[in-house]
């Protein structure tokens, strides 16, 4: 079954057993006769030679280049390495890219798709959770410096995304729960009924659950693609405190989705103060994070000084500059420039 992904319109694939037609789903769309297969050292083993094997069989040629797993993967050097591997394979602008793995190959590849001969089409073959319901969709692409996290970066959206259900069977359970914090977070700001349902959610048949993310991101992504009008910047729901809980932990304490759940409690705690959120809606995404495994609580060593170290931007607070995304109640959301940073020291204190 099709979903559309975000503006411009692109097709997702989700369901199981898709990855033996990922050639006849490519040729269906692209001529370009060669690819670069992204990858990274986890994913490339389980699953390169089945893809390599199937846009074989649809007449296209591949060249497989390996990443090492992990975020540290995510820079530009690592993207120009990548560019020279893809020259020296003789790959030109007929070619397509396939990003073989979770957020991570899905960025740098998609960053490597937009800046080889100045763009060339990418094809999303998602492994995790997190990037089949996120970050395949919406086209942002990017790498990481020094200073922080994709910080640079293109837009650019893949010409096919292949979610394949079957794929997560590998995907080690942290990882995989830590979908279900964007999961959660999509519910809060637009769904109702999919809060509702999460309780009783089907690990064993996902691909409902992954279109109906897909579509709402979509939707979001495709009102403010460029992330101008503020109505994309509604995604960034707990992500405030959870990237500060993020760089305070040196991204080795928690995943992003782990960070994202704190993150999500925060927004929890000041939406209660300052836009009435009821607390019994509180206490139920509370609950429903939990059942993922999900933190909402920071450990009692962890160094909470460092949360406000990282959200640097304390004086754009203080001249209303920063605009933080609060919930009224579960299934909407919008930003609010009212909220002050004792406001989110006293939601961080809480957790
Ligand atoms: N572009 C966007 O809009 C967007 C949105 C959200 C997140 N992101 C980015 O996504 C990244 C995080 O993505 P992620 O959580 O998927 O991390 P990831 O790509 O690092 O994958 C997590 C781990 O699981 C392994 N793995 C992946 N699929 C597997 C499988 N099927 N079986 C076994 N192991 C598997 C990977 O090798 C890795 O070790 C971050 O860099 C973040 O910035 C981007
Ligand atoms: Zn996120």
């Amino acid at each position: 079954m099709e979903t559309r992904g975000a503006a411009p319109s692109y097709p997702a694939l989700v369901g199981s057993g898709l990855i033996a037609s990922t050639g006849d789903e490519v040729a269906k769309r692209l001529r370009c006769p060669r690819c670069a297969i992204i990858s990274d050292t986890n994913i490339a083993p389980l699953l390169a030679d089945r893809i390599k094997q199937s846009l074989g069989s649809s007449g296209f040629r591949s060249t497989l280049i390996t990443i090492s797993a992990g975020e540290k993967s995510k820079t530009l050097e690592q993207a120009g390495a990548i560019c020279n591997q893809m020259i020296d394979a003789g790959l030109d602008r007929q070619s397509f890219i396939v990003g073989l793995g979770g957020g991570v190959v899905g960025d740098i590849s998609g960053f490597v798709a937009a800046i080889f001969h100045r763009g060339i089409p990418h094809v999303q073959i998602p492994t995790t959770l997190l990037a089949m319901v996120d970050s395949s969709i919406g086209g942002k692409t990017g790498v990481n410096t020094a200073a922080g996290k994709n910080l640079i970066g293109a837009f650019h959206h893949p010409a096919l995304v292949i979610d394949d259900v079957d794929v997560l069977k590998t995907l080690p359970r942290r990882e995989f729960n830590q979908g279900f914090a964007e999961i959660i977070k999509h519910a809060i700001i637009s769904d109702a009924e999919m809060f509702a349902s999460l309780k009783d959610v089907d690990l064993e048949n996902l691909a409902p659950l992954i279109r109906r993310n897909i579509e709402i991101k979509s939707k979001i992504v495709a009102k403010d693609e460029h992330d101008r009008t503020g109505e994309r910047a509604l995604l960034n729901f707990g992500h405030t405190v959870g990237h500060a809980i993020e760089r305070a932990g040196d991204y080795r304490k928690f995943l992003h989705g782990e960070a994202i759940s704190l993150g999500i409690a925060a927004a929890c705690n000041v939406s209660m103060k300052r836009v009435g959120l009821p607390p019994d809606q509180r206490d139920a995404i509370v609950d429903l994070l939990g059942q993922f495994e999900l933190p909402t609580h920071l450990p009692p060593n962890f160094p909470r000084e460092k949360i406000f170290e990282a959200l640097a931007f304390d004086k754009k607070f203080e001249s209303g500059e920063v605009r933080f995304v609060v919930t009224p109640r579960i299934g909407s959301a919008h930003l609010s420039s009212d909220v002050a940073i004792e406001d989110m020291r006293e939601a961080v204190d809480q957790l």
